[in-house]
């Protein structure tokens, strides 16, 4: 079974996949950008103000591909439990924002992009922050952090859920550490 970890920045993703990853041993767990070259082209695309949003674009998607071909598919082939830091709702709500008025329905087209090739997750924990709190959690270190990309992203991440409600389990990311976590674990313990 294939579980994401979805919401934007700021939302306490990454210490829940910590505690998950302590609390299921034997789960895959793994993020993306991926710690490859493609996730170093990824994290250099984003560190710089200027860089070509479509083609950024294709480099998240270029990471995405080598991550599925050599982490996903194979753990999923083995019938493990992966559990994504990030994954294909990021890049339909980040670079959906991101290509917003420079190319036709962005987030139509940045999921078609996947739907040649990919798989679909088949449940995905949404931490949901508002924007401001999450761009004053994330501290603003990259153009993708700032309250108002960041609510256009929200935006988006809203309108996927209300497109696949089922797929979706929304968690507060507003409360304590401790809380969020504890309602992580309740939503993976229902799944399995
Ligand atoms: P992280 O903060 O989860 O490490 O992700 C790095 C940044 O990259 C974060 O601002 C979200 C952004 N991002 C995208 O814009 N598109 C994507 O497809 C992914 C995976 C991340």
């Amino acid at each position: 079974m294939l579980v994401t970890l979805e919401g934007i920045d700021g939302a306490g993703k990454t210490t829940v996949l910590e505690a998950l990853s302590d609390a299921y041993p034997d789960a895959r767990t793994t993020r993306e950008p991926t710690a490859s070259w493609y996730g170093d082209a990824v994290n250099r695309s984003i560190s710089s103000s200027d860089s070509d949003s479509l083609a950024e674009l294709f480099l998240f998607v270029a990471d995405h591909a080598d991550h599925l071909s050599r982490v996903i598919e194979p753990a999923l082939a083995d019938d493990e439990l992966v559990i994504s830091d990030r994954y294909i709702d990021s890049r339909i709500a980040y670079q959906g924002a991101a290509l917003d008025g420079e190319i036709t329905r962005p987030m139509e087209y940045i999921r078609g992009v996947h739907t040649a090739f990919s798989t679909m997750p088949d449940a995905t924990i949404y931490f949901d922050i508002d924007p401001e709190t999450g761009a004053e959690r994330a501290g603003a270190t990259n153009k993708l952090e700032h309250a108002d990309f960041l609510t256009e992203v929200h935006d988006n991440y809203e309108q996927l859920i209300r497109g696949e409600p089922e797929r979706f389990h929304r968690i507060d990311a507003g409360q304590s550490p401790e809380a969020v976590i504890a309602a992580a674990e309740d939503v993976l313990d229902s799944l399995r």
